[in-house]
């Protein structure tokens, strides 16, 4: 079965013009001005991995849009007793799921679940793969920002092999021509990483990313899936961790960005993450708007 129309299973296979419309749609979404568009739907939110932001912004921006939100974590669901990913959509469309949102620690769980299930299906976050609602936040706040993609120079620092949110944002980002650069030691950073996108260049230093740029994407350094690696996180501090002596590298209107869950003295100082620069906090907020864009296209209501 092909996936319902509406699904939004990654950034790579989309186009650019689809984004526009996306990003454009959700500029006119407001939490706090309702519109019924998902009056009476069902969002039924499958979360196999621990999660804040992203989880909460659906469950706003359902209701926001008239929609009922079912959580269903792994702990104490069905999940917890083996049973697998298509029994629990097979059930939970049973009960008359509109939308499934999902999050999985496998790439790929949520293609898998479109493919069988005839309801549009969101990715909240598959393994290592791709994290398509947050790119599209992320771009939204860009936008914000910077008003336009063009000429624009983008440095992505921290721990990009383990980060789906990096290959979102590569995607997205290359298809509108903006200039990327990666930075991080090669355990974090491989230079195998340029094939991900056209437009991406790999960087060990941090002045060399920083210089010139524009944004500022911080990632999570994330001890938990560190272990085999010889990482030195001190090493990883003095090299690369963004401060204010180093931010000055950069332009001077350059936004600092992170998806969260930030971690303060080591990826950045807490200068950085409370500074005037900083815009964590508002891609928190955007999260809404853009998840309240997603769930209205999904329901094809996005006009
Ligand atoms: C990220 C995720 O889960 O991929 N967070 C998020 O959704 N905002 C990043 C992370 O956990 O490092």
């Amino acid at each position: 079965m092909n996936p319902a129309r509406g699904s939004l299973l990654g950034i790579e296979h989309l186009e650019a013009a689809e984004i526009l419309r996306l990003l454009k749609f959700a500029r006119r979404m407001n939490p706090d001005k309702p519109r019924p568009l998902l009056k009476g739907k069902r969002v039924m939110l499958l979360f196999y991995e621990s999660s804040t932001r992203t989880r909460s912004s659906f469950e706003i921006a359902a209701k926001s849009m008239g929609a009922h939100t079912v959580l269903i974590q792994s702990f104490g669901s069905s999940i917890e007793k083996g049973e697998s990913l298509l029994d629990t959509g097979y059930t939970v469309r049973a009960v008359g799921a509109d939308i499934i949102v999902i999050r999985h620690p496998n790439a790929g769980a949520p293609y898998v679940m479109a493919q069988h299930i005839d309801v549009p299906v969101i990715n909240a976050g598959d393994g290592l793969h791709e994290h398509p609602s947050q790119a599209l936040l992320d771009a939204y706040t860009i936008l914000r920002n910077k008003n336009t993609f063009k000429g624009l120079q983008v440095a992505i620092v921290g721990d990009i092999f383990h980060s789906r949110v990096a290959r979102s944002a590569c995607h997205l980002l290359s298809k509108f021509g903006v200039k990327i650069i990666l930075c991080g030691p090669p355990e974090l950073v491989p230079d195998i990483a340029t094939t991900l996108a056209p437009g991406i260049r790999v960087t060990r230093h941090i002045d060399d990313a920083l210089r010139g740029t524009d944004v500022i994407m911080l990632l999570r350094v994330q001890s938990e899936r560190l272990s085999g690696l010889k990482l030195d996180l001190l090493e990883y501090i003095t090299r690369y961790q963004m401060n204010p002596a180093r931010l000055k590298m950069a332009k001077k209107d350059a936004i600092v960005m992170h998806p969260g869950p930030i971690i303060r003295g080591l990826e950045l100082t807490s200068e950085i993450a409370d500074g005037a620069q900083a815009r964590i906090l508002e891609e928190v907020r955007n999260g809404v708007p853009t998840r309240m864009a997603i769930l209205a296209r999904a329901m094809g209501k996005m006009r």
